[in-house]
């Protein structure tokens, strides 16, 4: 029964989502779609198959496969179609407002011309906004297991699309590539005016966070979970109300947790901390939002103002404007007093 009543709360209420890379929205069907639409052959006979093998033990052997798989994007048209497919997803979950990342050195390391990759995704976002009301702002992300002087070329490439991005982020392996490699990069793209975003402390030590938060001016950490090894950073997140954009499925299936009974979201919400819960690579890891929401309820024994909480957080930690946030806020409790809420379960 109390089950029932955070479903349909969770399904009800307004979210954003302010981590999901687009790459990692590949369903199989499509990856095959694609690969034959291209005649490019895939070791894989068949998506059954290939989803078979989403059994990862860590970061790098999820990676190994996502970047198999984003090969089969070649161009403008499969770029659109993959975001269109996405955001269709985001709407059934009741997703207002999607902030996702794509990767351009997965592309253009193949010859994929960034001016395909970022016209088919901008083409979808502006289609998905007029056809469903779904407002974006979109995210390149450099890869961290390249060199510094790398992500500066692929910087290079990126600024005549500006006016289409809101912020740069830094993605792929983070074991041994710590966030202070990319620190003038970070200084060039903060000029331009863009935000900057990081994942840290996924696999990385809490002390990952701190750099991305002062040597690359982060002002939003995307995963950020191991900030629980460190009772000070802890502190300081929740006083600068630095959001984190947590990803809990993903978090199990690449064996960062055992289970989900573990995951600190709920401990990071009581602290005051702004977190929130994404789908991350949604076919990869077994759910996109809703699904990461509920498997938290269930898993967590969330309650109604923790679900409440995450929604309101997953506006005020994204790059709308104040107002617009506001204006979610009011609608989140709107939405919550249709539901005749307040009562804790
Ligand atoms: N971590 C780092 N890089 C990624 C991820 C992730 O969870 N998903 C796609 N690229
Ligand atoms: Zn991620």
């Amino acid at each position: 029964m109390r089950m029932k009543k955070l479903e349909r709360l969770a399904a009800a209420l307004p979210k954003a989502e302010l981590h999901v890379h687009l790459e990692g929205t590949l369903e199989p069907e499509m990856t095959f779609h694609l690969a034959r639409k291209h005649k490019t052959k895939f070791r894989f006979p068949n998506a059954e198959a290939l989803r078979q093998a989403y059994q990862f033990k860590d970061l790098q052997s999820f990676l190994d496969l996502y970047y198999e798989g984003a090969g089969v994007l070649r161009d403008r048209e499969d770029f659109h179609v993959l975001t269109m497919a996405y955001l269709e997803k985001a709407v059934r979950d009741g997703i207002w407002h999607v902030e996702p990342f794509f990767d351009p050195q997965t592309h253009t390391a193949r010859g994929v011309a960034m001016k395909e990759v970022v016209e088919g995704i901008v083409g979808a976002l502006k289609e998905g906004e007029k056809r469903h009301g779904v407002t974006w702002r979109l995210i390149p992300c450099f890869l961290r297991h390249l060199t510094e002087a790398e992500a500066m070329k692929t910087f290079e490439e990126m600024l005549p699309f500006r006016e289409h991005f809101t912020a740069v982020g830094l993605d792929s392996s983070e074991k041994g590539n710590p966030p202070a490699k990319f620190e003038r990069v970070f200084a060039q793209v903060r000029d331009t005016g863009l935000k900057v975003v990081a994942h840290a402390g996924e696999e990385g030590p809490a002390e990952w966070i701190r750099e991305a938060l002062e040597r690359l001016q982060a002002v939003r950490i995307d995963h950020g979970v191991r900030c629980v090894e460190d009772a000070e950073l802890v502190k300081e997140l929740v006083e600068k109300q630095i959001p984190l954009t947590t990803c809990p499925l993903s978090n199990v299936r690449l064996c960062v947790y055992s289970d989900l009974g573990k995951h600190p979201l709920k401990q990071l919400l009581e602290a005051g901390v702004s977190v929130t819960a994404n789908s991350d690579d949604p076919p990869y890891f077994g759910g996109y939002l809703l699904e990461n929401w509920l498997a938290c309820s269930r898993e967590l024994q969330l309650e109604e103002r923790h679900l409440v909480q995450l929604a309101k957080n997953s506006f005020t930690g994204s790059f709308l404007s104040e107002k617009e946030k506001a204006q979610w806020i009011t609608k989140i409790d709107r939405v919550v007093s249709s539901l005749g809420g307040g009562s804790s379960s």
